[in-house]
């Protein structure tokens, strides 16, 4: 069975007095044990608020996919590791859009994690005029077909993924619940493809674009739906918890 997820991505908000904050109030209010909560702060922070974390799995927004050397600005795997971080996202669409990270960088950073035994949420998902003209499904196919899917059985089983189509996040208009499913469903199905059913059950599939504590509960009740990954909504500790408890 797939595991629930609810993931919080802070991207670059917060200070670090904040992001202790947060970590420590979301640790007093939640009480559910059945759901996996993660973090994915500022790299700066994962050292924080890993040692704050209590059973909450914090990881960074983004790595590079060399071991060490001279790349300006980033951080690698071995780093992210030996600062308490356990996970990190791959391919979120900012990473995609605004950074230029294209399908053959994120098929890179896929294999360096799988080979560093690094868990990761890998993100997909359609921009609006993709949606509007209908072929959303083909678009998320090759995301997956360019950067994940030549795995093998066993790594795929251990990954997670997000969808989050480009037009609901950070927008307030969330995909319907018929939308998401519909999707989710034919994520699952291309794993059943490529893989087999035992695979395909045991990925996490998440919703994230606007998803907040008002409209979790209708999300997570789809029956692909794993859980979330949230933007805007996992910065405040009530909004983030209440959609923990929305399972
Ligand atoms: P949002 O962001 O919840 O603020 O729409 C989701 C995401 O980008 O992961």
């Amino acid at each position: 069975m797939a595991q629930k997820i609810v993931a919080g991505n802070w991207k670059m908000n917060l200070n670090l007095n904040d992001a202790k904050a947060l970590v420590q109030n979301v640790n007093q209010q939640n009480k559910r044990e059945d759901v996996t909560v993660m973090m994915f702060p500022p790299a700066l922070f994962v050292a924080d608020v890993a040692a704050e974390s209590n059973g909450i799995k914090v990881g960074t927004q983004n790595f590079y996919f060399e071991e060490k050397g001279a790349f300006t600005g980033e951080v690698a795997i071995d780093q992210i590791r030996s600062v308490g971080g356990e996970i990190a996202l791959i391919g979120h669409s900012e990473r995609r859009s605004i950074f230029g990270e294209s399908d053959a960088l994120l098929k890179q950073k896929v294999d360096a994690a799988v080979s560093a035994g690094f868990d990761f949420i890998f993100c997909c998902g359609e921009p609006l005029e993709i949606r509007e003209a209908g072929t959303q499904e083909e678009y998320v196919k090759a995301q997956l077909e360019a950067a994940l899917f030549h795995l093998p059985k066993e790594a795929v089983q251990d990954v997670v993924i997000a969808y989050e189509p480009v037009w609901a996040i950070g927008t307030g208009k969330t995909a319907t619940s018929d939308q998401a499913e519909e999707m989710h469903a034919a994520i699952r199905s291309w794993i059943v493809d490529s893989y087999d059913q035992d695979t395909a059950e045991k990925v996490s599939i998440l919703y994230g674009g606007s998803c907040n504590e008002n409209n979790a509960k209708e999300l997570f009740s789809c029956p692909n739906v794993d859980g979330g990954l949230i933007g805007g909504a996992s910065l405040k500790a009530d909004a983030f918890c209440a959609i923990i408890d929305s399972f």
